[in-house]
């Protein structure tokens, strides 16, 4: 046994919070070239929900070997070792990951405070890497992951996996067609209901012995041990997550960029609060957001994108919980994971009104398990990603543009070339933030 290597025996006896020096690793490790036979040795950190998910798809390839897990959350971290049929190593510290030559790439799917700096060190050890949306808790801290796969010349997927679902590339075609004519509005939602209770009142408490909830804070401010603040339900908390806006905002307008030919937003306005919920979430129960964009490449004409989520109240636009809707002068696009649909307008056309084409309609495809082949492909090929770091970087920059006018509510100006809201250090305050030590690396 490697000797950070865990079980639930030794587990409170490893120490994860020993200080490491600045993106400390050891250099570039990979092997240079992956013949089209050879297989990928993987790592995944974090083995909650979506690292579970995504460790499914990679095995499922038969094009891996997964050498290694780390989580700090030991039942999470057996069932990931438990999908390998105990193939891989255990651990609760992701370093043991990066010093590991027999790993060439890995997947990395903690909570989203815990991305960048996995994510660089990674790159930094010469791993390619798979890691889950929203990219960044913060803007400057995407844009230092994009510097660092640039600067460590590696292939990066983002879990945007939407981009690899067929349905979803020919609903794009269709808006860059002109199909629908000049799109001036695109709307994107999510919603539920959980009032009022919402997920409810815990108190802080010790935390459990099989989690090391230091090494989870990471460089999150220290705050005592909640239930609801931990595994699965931390969206709900600043500190580590940009609540729903984040979290389903970037599946959304990802494909609204895409759609469009654009990256970004040059205004914001965003309106909400927490009305009706009386649980210990920090996020807003209803939010609605207005970004105004430049000129459309598709279009060439300026845009509007609606945002809106609620945790109070589940129908959204044609009676659809969530979704993207593109409206056109000559007809409307609705679009979500389970496939979409054409409506044209009725025009008048010497005095009687006429639709321009009839309704059409696609089912749903294939999402995930095409993004992780895309990812495997791309590593051997060393070909760009369907979504790589730059483009998922400015998907993910809209809506945590979006929570900062939340935060300061009011409209604000975004300067895409330069990543600030130009004149307006109040606002470039929230670019960053404060990381705890030993992790205040970025
Ligand atoms: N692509 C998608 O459609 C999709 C869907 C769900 C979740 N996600 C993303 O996946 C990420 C994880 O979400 P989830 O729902 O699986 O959360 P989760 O809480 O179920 O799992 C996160 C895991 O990471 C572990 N972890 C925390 N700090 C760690 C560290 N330093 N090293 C290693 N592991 C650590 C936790 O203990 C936990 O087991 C989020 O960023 C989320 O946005 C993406």
């Amino acid at each position: 046994m490697a000797d950070s290597e865990i079980t639930r025996r030794n587990f409170s006896k490893t120490l994860a919070g020993a200080a490491v020096g600045m993106l400390a690793s050891a250099g570039p490790l990979a092997r240079a070239v992956l013949g089209a036979n050879d297989r990928i040795g993987i790592g995944l950190i974090g083995a909650g929900g979506m690292g579970q998910f995504n460790l499914k798809d990679f095995l499922k390839t038969d094009q891996v070997d997964v050498v290694a897990i780390a989580d700090p959350f030991v039942p999470n971290l057996d069932r990931g070792l438990e999908l390998t049929d105990g193939k891989a190593k255990g651990f609760k510290d992701f370093r043991a990951i990066l010093d590991n030559k027999d790993i060439q790439a890995v997947i990395i799917a903690t909570p989203d405070h815990w991305h960048a700096i996995p994510m660089i060190m990674a790159c930094e050890a010469g791993k390619d890497v798979y890691v889950e949306k929203p990219l960044s808790h913060t803007l400057a801290e995407g844009r230092k992951m994009v510097q660092a796969v640039a600067k460590y010349n590696r292939i990066v997927q983002v879990g945007t996996q939407q981009r690899s679902g067929e349905h979803f590339q020919k609903a794009v075609e269709l808006v860059q067609s002109g199909k629908i004519g000049k799109v001036t509005l695109a709307k994107t939602w999510i919603h539920s209901n959980s009032s009022p209770a919402g997920m409810g009142n815990p108190p802080d408490t010790d935390p459990p012995a099989w989690l090391d909830w230091d090494l989870w804070l990471g460089p999150a401010p220290y705050h005592a041990y909640n239930r609801n603040r931990c595994i699965g339900s931390f969206r709900s908390f600043w500190d580590y997550s940009g609540g729903t806006l984040t979290d389903w905002g970037v599946h959304l307008l990802d494909i609204v960029h895409w759609a469009m030919g654009v990256d970004a937003p040059k205004t914001v306005s965003t309106f909400g609060g927490k009305y009706v919920l009386n649980d210990n979430s920090e996020i807003p129960d209803t939010l609605e957001v207005v970004f105004e964009y430049p000129a459309s490449p598709v279009s060439g004409k300026e845009f509007i994108v609606t945002w809106s989520n609620r945790h109070t109240n589940t129908r959204g636009p044609d009676g659809h919980n969530y979704g993207i809707e593109f409206y056109g002068t000559e007809g409307t696009l609705f679009l979500d994971r389970d496939g979409y649909t054409v409506w044209p307008e009725r025009k008048p056309v010497g005095g009687e009104s006429v639709m321009a084409f009839g309704v059409i309609k696609s089912e749903g495809s294939a999402q995930h398990y095409p993004h992780v082949v895309n990812f495997l492909d791309c590593v051997r090929s060393r070909r760009k990603p369907h979504s790589d770091v730059e483009t998922t970087h400015r998907s993910t920059s809209a809506p945590h543009v979006a929570n900062i006018a939340f935060k300061l509510g009011r409209k604000l100006r975004w300067n895409r070339d330069d990543e600030q809201f130009p004149n307006d250090p109040e606002a470039n305050k929230f670019l960053t933030k404060q990381y705890r030590k030993p992790w205040n690396m970025i």
